[in-house]
């Protein structure tokens, strides 16, 4: 059965084409990455559960949507998904974060993590993972098992591109892990990137094409 909710939104896919576009520069690509980072992490938590709240507006008393529990922790996968977690910051400012460091090794695609950070509550909040990029979803199956392992319940997965390996992927390792992606790709190369896709996300975000 399939985790992956596509994102419709006319802004979100105006903002994709830019990151796409081989002549977008490093620094137009940060920027635009936390818009879009803003915009999914709304989006992949539009369903939080809500509490009424009695509050009083200038005007009168009235009883007031407010979310039941505390912020969700943001997690980043580095590198890539320090661009999303700025823009997902500016949405969730309170929220506390976690990073978790792997590297894909281009010739077995297998990832290697490098870091841990993370922070202790995550069984009493839940999570939101982001990384711009599930290919294979070696990244994202190692990262949500690792949140897992450090205690992490409800746990839902944001990226901006998604290949059919990938989503595959993760709705077989992790069923229980919602995805939503600004859009769903063709396919992966011989080389494991995804195509059309917009290249190497880290490296666009960071300068550090070759
Ligand atoms: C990229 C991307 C994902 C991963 C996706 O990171 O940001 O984390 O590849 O590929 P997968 O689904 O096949 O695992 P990369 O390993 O290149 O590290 P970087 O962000 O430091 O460049
Ligand atoms: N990682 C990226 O940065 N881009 C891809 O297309 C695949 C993996």
């Amino acid at each position: 059965m399939s985790t992956l909710r596509v994102a419709r939104h006319a802004l979100l896919r105006h903002k994709l084409t830019r990151l796409r576009m081989r002549e977008t520069d490093s620094a137009t690509f940060r920027r635009v990455l936390a818009e879009i980072g803003a915009i999914l992490t709304a989006e992949a938590l539009r369903d939080l559960p809500e509490q009424p709240r009695l509050i009083d507006t200038p005007m009168a008393r009235m009883q007031a949507p407010a979310l039941a529990g505390p912020e969700p922790c943001l997690v980043a996968i580095l590198r890539a998904g320090l661009g999303l977690l700025e823009g997902a910051g500016w949405v969730l400012p309170e929220a506390p974060i976690g990073h978790l460091g792997l590297v894909r090794n281009e010739a077995t695609l297998q990832p290697t993590e490098y870091v841990v950070r993370l922070p202790h509550d995550l069984a009493q909040r839940g999570a939101l993972l982001l990384d711009p990029m599930l290919a294979t979803g070696g990244s994202a199956c190692a990262a949500i098992a690792r949140l897992k392992a450090s205690g992490a319940t409800a746990i839902r997965f944001a990226c901006v591109l998604a290949a059919p390996e990938g989503a595959a992927r993760l709705a077989a390792e992790h069923p229980d892990v919602p995805v939503l992606t600004a859009a769903l790709d063709e396919r992966l190369d011989a080389r494991g990137y995804i195509v059309p896709g917009l290249g190497d996300a880290g490296d666009r975000c960071f300068g550090t094409a070759g």
